[in-house]
C-alpha cells in the first residue's frame, strides 16, 4: 500500500502548463494533482486549459478530454459516467464528489482536482481503497439467516414498510466521499469504520429478513469501530447521493443503548 497521504488542502508545487489550442473560444483551466509514488518525484499540480465549446458538461468529460487529447499519462478511475458506480469520486474545488455528476458550469474560476483526501495515493487521482474495502467486508454485508430457507418457489418476504427501511441505505454506491471527508476517519481510519461502512452496517441491521442483528451489534460496540463518530456531519453534507450516514450512525448507537436499558 502506498504511504503518501494528502492533507485536505495541502499546497502542492506548480507543475506543467498546457495551454488551450489556438482559436479556443471558451477556456477554463483545470489544476490537476499529479503524483507517481514510484517516480521519486514530489507531487505537483499540472494545469490544463480546456475549450469548453469542445468538451462535455461534466468535470469527468474534461478529464477524459485531457487524457485523450493532451496527456495520456493522467490517471483516474471512472466507469459508468452516470453517478452509479462510485469510481470517479475525487476532491473537486475543495469538495469530495463524483466527477461524472459535477457540472463544470457550477464551479467558478479555475477548477482544482485532487484525489480523495487523507488516503494513500496509487497514482494521480487514484486513491488506494484497500483498507476501505476490507472494512466494508468486515461488517459482512450480506443477508445472514438462522432459520431454514423457504421452499425453492418462495422468498423471504418483507412488507412495504420493512422494505422502505432499507431503500435509502441500499442506494449507497461506496464512493467513499463521506468517509474521506470525516475528520474522525482521517485520524483513526485504522480502527474507526467510518460513515460509509457504518451506513452499510445499518442497512443490514434494519433489514427485517436478517437474523444476525445481535452479532452485528456486538461487533460494532467498540470505542473505535463505532464510537469515534462525533456527529460532525461532514459525511452527510458530502454524500453525492443525498444519503445520511450520520443519522444511520446515530440510530446504531441508539440500538446499542437500548440493549443496555
Ligand atoms: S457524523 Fe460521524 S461519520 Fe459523519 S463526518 Fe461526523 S464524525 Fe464522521
Ligand atoms: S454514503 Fe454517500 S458518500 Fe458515502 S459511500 Fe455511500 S454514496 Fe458515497
Ligand atoms: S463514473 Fe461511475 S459514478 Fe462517476
Amino acid at each position: 500500500m502506498a504511504e503518501f497521504r494528502l492533507p485536505a488542502n495541502s499546497r502542492v508545487q506548480a507543475g506543467r502548463e498546457h495551454k488551450a489550442p489556438a482559436g479556443a473560444s471558451r477556456v477554463r483551466r483545470f489544476k490537476v494533482y499529479r503524483y507517481d509514488p514510484g517516480s521519486g518525484e514530489n507531487p505537483r499540480l499540472d494545469s490544463y486549459e480546456v475549450d469548453l465549446d469542445r468538451c462535455g458538461p461534466m468535470v469527468l468529460d474534461a478529464l477524459i478530454k485531457i487524457k485523450n487529447e493532451v496527456d495520456a499519462t493522467l490517471t483516474f478511475r471512472r466507469s459508468c459516467r452516470e453517478g452509479i458506480c462510485g469510481s470517479c469520486a475525487m476532491n473537486i474545488d475543495g469538495t469530495n464528489t463524483l466527477a461524472c455528476t459535477q457540472a463544470i458550469s457550477d464551479i467558478n474560476g479555475d477548477i482544482s482536482i485532487y484525489p480523495l483526501p487523507h488516503m494513500p495515493v496509487i497514482k494521480d487521482l487514484v486513491p488506494d481503497l484497500t483498507r476501505f474495502y476490507a472494512q466494508y467486508a468486515s461488517i459482512r454485508p450480506w443477508l445472514q439467516t438462522r432459520t431454514p430457507p423457504p421452499p425453492p418457489d418462495r422468498e423471504r418476504l418483507q412488507s412495504k414498510e420493512e422494505q422502505e427501511k432499507i431503500n435509502s441505505p441500499s442506494a449507497c454506491i461506496l464512493c467513499a466521499c463521506c468517509s474521506t471527508s470525516c475528520p474522525s476517519y482521517w485520524w483513526n481510519s485504522d480502527r474507526y469504520l467510518g460513515p460509509a461502512v457504518l451506513l452499510a452496517a445499518y442497512r443490514w441491521l434494519v433489514d427485517s429478513r436478517d437474523e444476525a442483528t445481535g452479532e452485528r451489534l456486538d461487533d460494532l460496540e467498540d470505542p473505535f469501530r463505532l464510537y469515534r463518530c462525533h456527529t460532525i456531519m461532514n459525511c452527510t453534507w458530502a454524500c453525492p447521493k443525498g444519503l445520511n450516514p450520520a443519522r444511520a450512525i446515530a440510530e446504531i448507537k441508539q440500538m446499542i443503548a437500548a440493549r443496555h436499558l
